[in-house]
């Protein structure tokens, strides 16, 4: 059966596949790689004990540190020569999480990222502007394989010299722009910095990802632009920029290509499947990866599954974060995009922002620097008002810094939320 016929497949048809193709990833990962062979037999399950989908919840699930224990090359389940590409996810702390391709599975990556652009509003002919990073990180490499599948142009300009994208922008006249949203606000500001009508581009959409952003973020990037700003969500142990789309046509949270990834929500604590609409950790079992198949991986980032609407595959809910991201601040779970959707919910402040977390004493503090809109240097109070809506709405008492434009760190991709500096204990 065609991977692509399904996209606009039956929930029948979906489910049948998944079947097959979930029984027969088991199978390689078993017969294939010795971490899953030894993982399965630990647990007492082989892969001929899957005979539903609801047996998958007997398999073992698979953790990052796994991956990690496995570098570079343990997880592979072909002969390397047949690897076509390695890339890598740096992670914070100790050594990267290695992932490999065949050429059938670059093939259906370039597949799927040709699917997301079209769901995003992309068509043939279609000029593209592919702000992502070039090389072991997926998404500069994974956008532009899929835009040239399309049958798109590409232009590979990677991230970084904003005031050079706003020049290809204005003069290679883009219809697609894909970026991290929180760096398509760097460019943004580099449209103002030159004098330049961000409305005036010829930029139709966006398609944005990589990192968490709310809806506020999505006003924010439209109104500014005069574009659609649509979600891409993907990572690169499960595959790499693709693994779900927003379609433009609904705007409400990415469809999961289920033909090639099968989700599981769990409860993060107790490991539990949970029933679709509830949240907790999403978990991935790959349908179609030949190098590097993956069984019931734990991403750490927390969604829930909902109905399909302009496709009948599921969607999940845009991520209000990873469970790495949550803030514990005296005792309160906070998110770095629940602040995010505070601050862009505050004409006189710009997207920008970064939270730092102090330690005094035995106490938490959370300080949130914010930088102000040109047009609204020196208004009073604005830092008081936000730091009340804060407590109000997220329950936590923070200090919120007001500073000059351009004073909070830009990054080139990912954008740094978070700072630390409490001491590690
Ligand atoms: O960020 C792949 C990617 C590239 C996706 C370009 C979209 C566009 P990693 O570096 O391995 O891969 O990071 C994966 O980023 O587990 C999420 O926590 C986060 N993430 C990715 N897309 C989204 C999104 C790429 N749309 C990790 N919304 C994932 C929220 C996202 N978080």
């Amino acid at each position: 059966m065609s991977f692509d016929r399904l996209e606009h497949a039956s929930r029948d048809e979906i489910v049948a596949h998944q079947m097959q193709r979930v029984a027969a990833t088991l199978r390689h990962a078993y017969e294939h790689v010795a971490h899953y062979r030894a993982s399965f037999d630990a647990a007492c399950v082989r892969p001929d004990d899957f005979r539903t989908l609801a047996d998958l919840s007997r398999f073992p699930m698979l953790t990052k540190a796994d991956l990690r224990a496995n570098y570079p090359y343990g997880m592979f389940a072909v002969p390397r020569e047949k690897i076509a590409r390695i890339h890598a996810s740096s992670g914070t702390t100790g050594k990267p999480t290695v992932v490999g391709y065949t050429q059938n599975d670059l093939d259906a990556w370039a597949g799927l990222v040709a699917r997301s652009i079209r769901a995003a509003g992309g068509r043939a002919g279609m000029r593209v502007h592919v702000a992502y990073g070039y090389g072991l990180f997926t998404g500069g490499l994974g956008a532009h394989y899929g835009v040239e599948r399309l049958g798109c142009t590409v232009i590979p300009v990677s991230g970084g010299q904003t005031e050079r994208q706003v020049q290809l922008i204005q003069d290679f006249e883009p219809d697609l722009i894909m970026v991290t949203p929180s760096y398509m606000l760097a460019i943004l500001d580099a449209f103002r910095a030159a004098g330049v009508d961000p409305r005036g581009t010829t930029l139709k959409a966006g398609i944005f990802g990589a990192e968490p952003w709310g809806e506020g973020m999505r006003s924010e990037i439209e109104g500014a632009f005069g574009i659609d700003a649509v979600d891409i969500y993907g990572l690169s142990e499960v595959m790499g920029p693709g693994v779900a789309q927003e379609c433009v046509e609904t705007k409400d949270g990415p469809h999961i290509w289920e033909d090639h990834f099968y989700p599981e929500i769990i409860d993060p604590v107790t490991g539990a499947v949970l029933p679709d609409g509830e949240t907790g950790e999403l978990v991935f079992t790959s349908l179609s990866k030949e190098a590097m198949p993956i069984i019931r991986y734990r991403t750490r980032d927390l969604t829930a599954l909902l109905p399909g609407t302009a496709r009948n595959m599921r969607r999940m809910r845009r991520i209000t974060g990873r469970s790495d991201d949550m803030m514990i601040v005296r005792g309160v779970n906070v998110f770095p995009t629940q602040i995010e959707e505070l601050v862009l919910a505050t004409p006189e402040l710009s997207g920008h922002f970064q939270v730092e977390l102090t330690r005094a004493g035995r106490l938490d503090e959370i300080a949130v620097h914010t930088e102000a809109r040109v047009e609204y240097l020196n208004v009073p109070g604005v830092g008081v008002a936000l730091a009340a809506r804060i407590k109000e709405r997220l329950g936590v008492s923070a200090s919120v810094l007001v500073l000059p434009p351009g004073s909070v760190e830009r990054s080139l991709g990912k954008a740094r939320r978070v700072i630390d500096r409490r001491p590690k204990d």
